[in-house]
């Protein structure tokens, strides 16, 4: 058994809040993240280290247990889905919203609505639940995008200020999730290697605590 416990960061927006918080937590990169192009760190304690990696490979590294723990947003995990990972710690940070939205006073037309989005399984989901046929399209980003090119009658995104929206035109419509960041660990780690687990979920905890 590795004596190392590896933690996956998710890269991006995620990873300038997840900073602090591990400062907090009293966990800090042996060198400057930002500054590097290396993807796996040191830190001051000996038995962590860091991967930074894209927020939507967060899941799959740590499902497949190549990292003990893993730091991403509820979005990418209810994406992903939930196997062979526990989710012990709610990060309260990064919060949003994933929503459906449309064109401002726009209702969507179609008999089978036609969503673009990136979190299809999400989507698929949420639109059979609501007895609505939908034609799901895979985009990659700019979602906000669509509707407005007639690619689609509505989209699934994540909307915090509404500023996006808002300025292409488009108005929030339902909610289908609060998002906030939270931490998982890969379900046979945590039985493994409870003994350094314990201690790391300890320190976060307590850092998150002390925000609140
Ligand atoms: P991506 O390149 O996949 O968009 P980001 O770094 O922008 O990655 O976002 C990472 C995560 O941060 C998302 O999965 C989501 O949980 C959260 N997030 C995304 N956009 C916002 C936002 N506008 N405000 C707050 N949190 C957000
Ligand atoms: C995210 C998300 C929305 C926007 C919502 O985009 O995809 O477009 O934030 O935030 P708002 O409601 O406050 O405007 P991001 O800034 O991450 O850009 P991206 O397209 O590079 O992901
Ligand atoms: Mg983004």
């Amino acid at each position: 058994m590795s004596k190392q416990l590896i933690l996956a960061l998710s890269k991006g927006r995620i990873l300038d809040e997840t900073l602090p918080l591990l400062a907090d937590a009293g966990i800090t990169p042996a060198e400057d993240l930002g500054k590097s192009r290396k993807l796996l760190f040191d830190t001051n304690l000996a038995d962590v280290k860091l991967v930074v990696i894209r927020a939507t490979d967060v899941p799959t590294y740590v499902q497949l247990g190549a990292a003990d723990l893993g730091i991403a947003g509820k979005d990418v995990l209810l994406e992903h889905g939930a196997e062979g990972l526990y989710e012990p710690l709610d990060l309260d940070i990064a919060r949003c919203k994933l929503m459906t939205a449309g064109v401002t006073g726009e209702r969507p037309a179609h008999a089978r609505r036609r969503v673009a989005t990136k979190f299809v399984n999400i989507a698929r989901r949420y639109y059979a639940e609501q007895g609505i046929q939908a034609e799901v399209i895979k985009l990659y980003g700019a979602m906000e995008l669509a509707p407005l090119m007639n690619l689609a009658d509505e989209i699934v995104d994540i909307v915090d200020t509404g500023n996006t929206l808002r300025a292409n035109g488009m108005e929030p419509r339902e909610l289908i999730a609060h998002i906030s960041t939270r931490l998982v660990v890969n379900k046979a780690a945590m039985t493994m290697k409870h003994e350094r687990i314990k201690p790391l979920l300890a320190r976060l905890e307590s850092a998150v605590k002390k925000r609140q």
